[in-house]
C-alpha cells in the first residue's frame, strides 16, 4: 500500500488524521485499520540509519559488523540488512538457517551460543563458518572431533569472560565470571596455547560480550582493553589472530535518558584496539533494531483500580513483547492518535492471565478509551522475537515500513498454523 514519503521513523504528524503517529510518514492508525492489532512496524529508513551510523562511525577502521539476529530475526529485516552490506551473530543452528535463507554466506556467519548441541555443531563445522565462537575446552574439543571427522578445518574464536560488570539488569549482563558465559580469561589463554598442536581447528579471534542494555562506555572499553592485551599474548606466542569481535551490548535510549554516543562507543573501542592493528568485528543488534521498531495495540477495556489509576486493558501483553515482565523493562507507551500526555494515571496491562503480564505501570496519558491505538515504543529488539503462543495467543503480524510503502512481512499466525504441529 503506498502512501507519501515523510520523515524518518516514528513522528507525530498530520498524516490523514491530525497528530497521528506515523512511522516513515504511514499513519500507524491506517496500518492497524488494515491488518489488525497487536502489530509491529518497523522502519525500514531507522534500520539502514542506525546500521550507518554504527558503520560510518568506524571511520576507515577497518571492521565489520555482524548484526546480531538474537535481536529481530524477521527474514525480511535480516534481508535488509543484508543489502546494507551487514553480517550475522547467529545464536543456533536455527538463526543460521534463517541467515541463510536470507541470504547470508557461511563466511558471513559467526556463531556464538552458551550451549551448541552436537546437532547444531556438527553443522556449523560442514557448513564452515567465519567463526564458532567457543565457550568451553569441552565445546573445543568437540568441534574438533568433528572436523577431524569431516577433514575439514573448523574457525574458532575464543569466548572469554573478563570477570567485568556491565552494570545494565543481572538478567543481561554476560560478562562476570558468575555467568555462564565464555572461559575465564586465564583459562583461554592455557586453551589458546594448545591450538598449535590441533591440525582440525584454526584459532581466528578472541570473542568478548559482557551484556546488553549497556548505557556507560566504561565497561564496554575495559572489556575492548582486555580483548587487546590478550591478542597481542597470542601474537607473541605465535598465534596471530584475524581480528577482534567484541559483541555487542550499546544500549538504547527507552524513557530518553542520555545514552553513550554511537560515535563515542565506536572511538571507545578503536582507541583500544588500534595497538593490535586488528580489524574489530562488533555485534550490535539493539542499538540497530530497537528503535525502529513500535507494537501497536489496541484498548481493550478500561477500569477502575485504586481511587486516583485505572487499568487499561490492551490486547498486547507479555506474550507479544515480555521485556516489560521478565526486566521490569521501561517502554514508552502513546495513543496514535492525539496528543502523547495526558493527566490520566495507568496501570497499562494485557490480556494474559498472570499478574506479571504488565506492560506500562503508573503512567501518565490522556484519557484512553476502549477501541483506542496506542503505540509501544522501541520494541524492535528483543520483540517480536521473543513472543509466544501462552493462553493460545497467536504471533502477532509485522509490517515493515520503506519508502512510503508498507506491506507484511510476518502474516499473522493462525489457530491452524500452531495446531499443524500437533495430532
Ligand atoms: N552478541 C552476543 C554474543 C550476545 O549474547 C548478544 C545479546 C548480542 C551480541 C547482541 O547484544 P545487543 O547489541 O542487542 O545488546 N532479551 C534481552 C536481551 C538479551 C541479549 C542477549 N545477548 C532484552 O530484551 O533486553
Amino acid at each position: 500500500m503506498a502512501q507519501r514519503a515523510g520523515p524518518a521513523g516514528f513522528t507525530r504528524q498530520p498524516v490523514e488524521h491530525a497528530h497521528d503517529l506515523a512511522c516513515d510518514g504511514v499513519s500507524l492508525a491506517s496500518i492497524a485499520a488494515a491488518e489488525g492489532t497487536p502489530i509491529y512496524v518497523y522502519s525500514a529508513r531507522t534500520l539502514r540509519d542506525r546500521y550507518r551510523e554504527i558503520d560510518g562511525a568506524f571511520a576507515g577502521y577497518p571492521h565489520a559488523l555482524h548484526y546480531a539476529l538474537k535481536a529481530n530475526s524477521t527474514l525480511a529485516i535480516a534481508r535488509l540488512l543484508r543489502e546494507l552490506g551487514s553480517a550475522v551473530d547467529a545464536n543456533s543452528v536455527w538463526e543460521i538457517e534463517v541467515a541463510r535463507r536470507a541470504g547470508f554466506e557461511p563466511s558471513q556467519i559467526v556463531f556464538t551460543g552458551v550451549g551448541k548441541s552436537p546437532d547444531e555443531l556438527e553443522r556449523a563445522v560442514a557448513m564452515g563458518l567465519k567463526a564458532i565462537n567457543v565457550e568451553s575446552a569441552g565445546e573445543l574439543a568437540r568441534i574438533e572431533a568433528i572436523a577431524a571427522r569431516l577433514g575439514h578445518v573448523a574457525r574458532v574464536a575464543v569466548r572469554f569472560n573478563p570477570d567485568i560488570d556491565a552494570k545494565s539488569h543481572p538478567h543481561i549482563s554476560t560478562g562476570l565470571k558468575i555467568n555462564k558465559f565464555g572461559v575465564p580469561l586465564d583459562d583461554a589463554r592455557a586453551l589458546a596455547q594448545t591450538l598449535p598442536g590441533r591440525p582440525a581447528l584454526k584459532l581466528v579471534a578472541v570473542h568478548v560480550h559482557v551484556g546488553s542494555q549497556i548505557t556507560s562506555l566504561d565497561p564496554l572499553r575495559r572489556a575492548a582493553a582486555v580483548a587487546a592485551d590478550f591478542s597481542i599474548d597470542l601474537r607473541e606466542q605465535g598465534l596471530p589472530l584475524e581480528y577482534i569481535d567484541l559483541g555487542g551490548g550499546l544500549g538504547v535510549s527507552y524513557d530518553g535518558a542520555g545514552v553513550p554516543a554511537v560515535s563515542d562507543y565506536v572511538s571507545a573501542l578503536v582507541g583500544e584496539v588500534r595497538r593490535t592493528s586488528l580489524p574489530i568485528v562488533l555485534e550490535p543488534g539493539r542499538a540497530i533494531a530497537a528503535p525502529a521498531g513500535v507494537l501497536v495495540a489496541r484498548v481493550i477495556d478500561v477500569k477502575p483500580r485504586t481511587a486516583s489509576s485505572h487499568f487499561v486493558i490492551i490486547d498486547a501483553g507479555m506474550t507479544e513483547l515480555i521485556r516489560p515482565a521478565l526486566y521490569n523493562a521501561f517502554h514508552r507507551i502513546e495513543p496514535v492518535s492525539g496528543p502523547e500526555a495526558g493527566d490520566c494515571q495507568y496501570e497499562i496491562v494485557g490480556p494474559v492471565c498472570e499478574s506479571s503480564d504488565v506492560v506500562g505501570r503508573d503512567r501518565r496519558l490522556p484519557r484512553l478509551a476502549a477501541g483506542d491505538l496506542v503505540a509501544i515504543r522501541d520494541a524492535g529488539a528483543y520483540g517480536s522475537v521473543m513472543a509466544s503462543n501462552y493462553n493460545r495467543r497467536p504471533l502477532p503480524a509485522e509490517v515493515l515500513v520503506d519508502d512510503g510503502t508498507w506491506r507484511v512481512i510476518r502474516r499473522r499466525q493462525t489457530v491452524d498454523d500452531q495446531l499443524v504441529l500437533e495430532t
